[in-house]
């Protein structure tokens, strides 16, 4: 199959009440694990790539490795860009073959975020390809993107419908108290924003920061109306630990295959518990 715009399966996870995972993929391993954990569990997903992925693994590696792993699965899968900053990379990533792109328009004013939102719907929906826009901004670090708790803002319900209208983005991140990067407590999650801006709109309303979100409220923010949830920072500390505990027991080991291969099966257990958990088990 080839890889398809998110449109292809988050209007049934609207209808549907569950949410579709995105799992950033850092390397081919990271690839790798999140098609063979879908796969075993028959459900859609989303490869978000970063700008900082982008330039750690190039354009077109990028694109095989997501063309690869819905070949080789035959399941629904967008590729996505996460966080795009400018026009000129969600053009680039389009033309290189990416099925989504995510505007971050968020550091901007709200009527340019719009007026750049809009920009790259027209061009992106004239080859089929879905955006997701963002608004409030979500704290935490992901990449060479840094905000603090004290800039992160949360979104307003009434901004986020003028700005669904004026765009016509087919997903929307709203900043409702998660960050990117484990927590050193627990998130404060504004449920009644996703319950509001989920119930005014058809499209999807995404979930930044999923990592190391408890489970009861990664549920309810599904039961307010968040369908699309993202997931990177706990593949990470997973995959990073597989491979200190191998290394740490062994210092002779210099075969990569010997540390990576726990490290991806460890990642393969991540990715089943939270398609488990966001509920899109079966709905490829
Ligand atoms: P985490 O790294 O906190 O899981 O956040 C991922 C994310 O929101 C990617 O945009």
């Amino acid at each position: 199959m080839p890889l398809v715009s998110m449109n292809e399966f988050l209007p049934q996870a609207k209808a549907g009440k569950y949410a579709v995972g995105q799992f950033n993929m850092n390397n081919l391993e990271f690839a790798q694990a999140i098609a063979q954990a879908a796969k075993e569990l028959n459900s859609p997903f989303i490869f978000g790539v970063s700008e900082g992925a982008l330039k750690y693994m190039g354009i077109e590696y990028t694109v095989a490795l997501a063309e690869a792993a819905a070949k080789q699965t035959g399941l629904p899968i967008a590729l996505h860009l996460d966080h795009g900053s400018n026009f000129d990379v969600a053009m680039k990533c389009i033309r290189a073959g990416f099925s989504s792109v995510m505007f971050d328009g968020s550091h901007h004013s709200f009527e340019d975020n719009i007026r750049l939102t809009k920009e790259i719907v027209k061009v992106a929906h004239a080859m089929g390809v879905s955006v997701e826009g963002e608004l409030g901004t979500i704290g935490g670090t992901e990449d060479d993107l840094s905000v603090d708790e004290e800039n992160a803002s949360l979104a307003k319900p009434a901004e986020a419908i003028r700005f669904y209208e004026e765009t016509g983005v087919d997903a929307l991140a709203i900043a409702v108290g998660t960050a990117h990067g484990m927590y050193a407590g627990e998130p404060h999650i504004h449920y009644n924003i996703i319950e509001e801006v989920a119930a005014a709109m058809p499209i999807s309303i995404v979930l930044h920061g999923g990592s190391g979100v408890p489970d009861d409220m990664i549920k309810n923010a599904i039961k307010a109306g968040a369908t699309k949830i993202n997931v990177n920072t706990e593949n990470q500390v997973a995959a990073t630990a597989a491979i200190r505990e191998v290394l740490g027991k062994d210092a002779k080991v210099y075969d990569p295959r010997k540390y990576l291969t726990p490290a991806r099966n460890a990642m393969v257990e991540v990715v089943k518990g939270k398609i488990e958990l966001f509920g899109s088990v079966g709905k490829a």
